[in-house]
Order: structure tokens, then sequence, then C-alpha cells
């Protein structure tokens, strides 16, 4: 995780690639202090060539002190014996001419191990951060927003504060699947970046009667491309310190905001329907993560409609993906039903099969987050599954 001190609202793209998809970019020390604030987990800082380097060199000697284990990175337009002495009589760790970007990728590798031994030397990290739960299937219309909000609402309903984020920008529903009426979007989070904190972002928050909070997506598509996945990296950041849970429904696409989403996820829900095309997007969203190098047990899949009669079994789908199917959540006409009334069926109905499916992916996942074990799945819990016991 990194922030950018940079002017220049183009550096974020210009370096993203090397400093990855959670970076931040701010545009003052004081962003930036702010920044560090939010996320004390953070552990580099890279600065701008056109950062003065008197600004850069205070900073980096303030962070000395209050944030020992952050890096800081220089980049420079012309590296000199001056400039060198300067910053590293500051506690600078690297000066990178701003143009060599291999380079910088090296001094980032390096700058994060030193940050990892320090942490772990000092024992300084002290986070009760929130999980942020990722509901994701590459095939549209296959419940994702029925189970962001259900998920959601559960949570909140059991006492754990709980925001969801809707991340499909351009046809989002998680709002009006709930009943809210948002005074606030997205694209208020927007007005905010790099400088985002926990009362900037209550103002963008709408509530829900079971205490479930949202932020919502654009009221019109059109705004979607208004939103940088940077601030989406940085709303995610802001989130987790303040919520238990930071649930985020998203498009069926890889987006560039799914991905930061993925970036910065405890846990992906991953789900899919008994029919070929659903199958065939589950496995290919399967070998983009591994591709991507997300670990592969915070993936619970999650198969919807399970009890569909089309030819298609559930143990295909396990043997398919090569994976357990972490809940089979059952076909009702109640689901729509509960929606086009705007209330969470999870609630709602509490003893419907269907919330109690999704009640025991929440309470598995709670369970695993307690504990800090491997979440169990269907077949670990030793219910019957009709396909026999493959892990
Ligand atoms: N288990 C279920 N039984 C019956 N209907 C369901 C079930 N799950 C979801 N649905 C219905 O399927 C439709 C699509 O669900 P939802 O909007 O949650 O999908 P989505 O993946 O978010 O879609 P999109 O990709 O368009 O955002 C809705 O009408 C919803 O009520
Ligand atoms: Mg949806």
């Amino acid at each position: 995780m990194s922030i950018l001190w940079d002017r220049d609202v183009t550096a974020g793209d210009r370096y993203g690639f090397v400093l990855g998809t959670g970076l931040v970019r701010v545009d003052s020390a004081a962003a930036l202090t702010r920044a560090l604030s939010a996320d004390p987990g953070e552990e580099l800082v890279v600065v701008g060539p056109d950062i003065d380097i008197d600004a850069a060199c205070g900073l980096t000697e303030g962070l000395r002190i209050d944030h020992a284990s952050v890096g800081v990175i220089l980049l420079r337009r012309r590296l000199d014996v001056t400039v060198l002495g300067q910053a590293l009589r500051a506690g600078v760790r690297e000066v990178v001419a701003h143009d060599d970007l291999t380079a910088l990728a090296e001094a980032v590798t390096r700058s994060r191990e030193l940050s990892f031994k320090l942490r772990g030397a000092s024992g300084s990290v002290a986070r009760a951060e929130g999980k942020v739960v990722t509901v994701f299937s590459a095939k549209g219309g296959v419940g994702k927003t029925t189970f962001s909000t259900n998920l959601g609402a559960y949570l909140a309903s059991v006492g754990h504060r709980t925001l969801v984020v809707d991340l499909d920008l351009e046809f989002g529903d998680v709002g009006i699947s709930l009943q809210m009426l948002p005074q606030a979007t997205m694209v208020d989070v927007v007005k905010m970046s790099g400088h985002l904190d926990e009362q900037g972002l209550a103002s963008a928050v709408t509530k829900h009667s079971s205490g479930l909070e949202a932020v919502c997506a654009p009221a019109e598509p059109g705004e979607a491309e208004r939103i940088p996945a940077a601030t989406v990296a940085e709303l995610i950041r802001v989130a987790r310190q303040v919520y238990d849970f930071v649930i985020i429904d998203t498009p069926p696409a890889f987006t560039e905001h799914v991905l930061t989403a993925f970036d910065l996820s405890d846990a992906l829900v991953l789900i899919a329907t008994l029919d070929i095309p659903a199958l065939k997007n589950l496995r290919l969203t399967l070998d983009t993560l591994d591709l991507l190098g997300s670990p592969r047990e915070i993936r619970h899949i999650v198969l919807n409609r399970s009890d569909a009669k089309v030819g298609l079994r559930a143990e295909d789908v396990t043997s398919s993906i090569k994976q357990d199917i972490a809940v089979m959540v059952p076909s009702s006409t109640d689901v729509p039903a509960s929606i086009n009334r705007g209330v969470a069926i999870v609630l709602d109905e509490p003893r419907h099969p269907v919330s109690l499916a999704l009640k025991q992916l929440a309470d598995d996942y709670l369970r695993h987050v307690q504990t800090d074990a491997p979440a169990p799945t269907a077949h670990t819990r030793g219910r019957l599954l009709p396909w026999g016991g493959r892990r």
C-alpha cells in the first residue's frame, strides 16, 4: 500500500503500475499526513519530482518519529550529490530518477521489505481493521446485489457496523434494492479524493433502517467515468478503519475499480449458478485471480439457485472449479418479491431457506474471522452434500 505525493493529477497513472492498485495520490503535506493517520498500516510514501526538496525532507524527518516503519522514496529529475546528501540525512530511504521505473520498482521492493522487518521488530502494527468482503461474478444477474445487501443487512442487524459500497458504478442498484434515498453518492467521495477521512465518508453514506450504511452508485451512468480507481482504494482504506465490515457489490466485469477492490479484500464471495456460461465465467475468474496472485483461501464460492433442475448439478461445478462450494442458496420467487418491497429477505423472513443459507455464509465467515481459522465449507461442516466428499 502506498501514497504518492505529487501535484500532477496524471502521476498516479504514470507510477500506478509500479506502486500497485492500492495507490493513493495526495497533493499536499497536510493531505499526506491525514492519509497516513487514516491508515496506520501504510508503509510507503513516494514523493514526486516537483515537490520541493526542503518540504519533502521536513516531512520525512517528522515521519521518523511518528511513523518509523514508513519508507520515503524521493523522485528527482536530476540526481546530484547535494540532493542525495540532504535526502539521506533527513531519512529518505532512496532517491530515484523520476523516469526510471525499473529503479523505482526495485527501491519499492527494498523499502517494503525493510518496513516489514521494522514492523515485526517493534510489533507496532496495532490495527483493528474491518474486513473487506467483495461479492463478484463475471456474469450479470446471478445475485451479487442480493447477496451484498442481505449480507450487509444481516451483519448490521447482529451488531456489526457495516458499510456496503456499490461499485456497480453505471447501473448500481444497492440503493433501490433497499429503498434507500441517497443524499450523496460515490461522486461526492471523488470530491474528497486525497483527503477523505471518517467525517468525509460519513457525509457520503446513506443509512438503512437495519443499521446498514451504504455508499451508493452515482444516479447517472455517465458519472461512472469520473470516479478514479484510486478514489475507490482510498474509500476502502478509510472505511475499514471505521466499519467492522465493508461489503463491496460489483458489476459483472473486471473493471479497474473491481481489481482495486480485489486487491484490498479479505474475502471474495464468488457467485455461481447452474448454467454453462456462469460456470465458464467462474473458471475464468478463478484463473484471473490466480494470475493476480490473489490467495485461494480467501475465496468463498456460493451456488445461487442451487436447486434449479437444468441438467447441470452442483457436483459438476465443484469438479470443474476444483473447489468446494461454501454455501448453496435455493431459488425462490420470494427473493425478487422482497426486492420489490425494498426489504432484505434475511431480515424480513429470517426462517426462509434463502435467509438461512445467507446467514450460514455470514456466520461461517464471522466464526472464521473470530478464530482466524479456515472457514468451513459445506463439506467440512459435515453436512451431507449431494456430490459426496470431494475437497
Ligand atoms: N436465490 C434466488 N432465487 C430467486 N431469485 C433470485 C435469487 N437470487 C437472486 N434472484 C433474483 O435475480 C435477479 C438478479 O439478482 P441481482 O440483482 O442480485 O443480481 P446481480 O448479479 O447483482 O445482477 P447485475 O449483474 O445486473 O448487477 C433479481 O431479480 C433477484 O431478485
Ligand atoms: Mg447487481
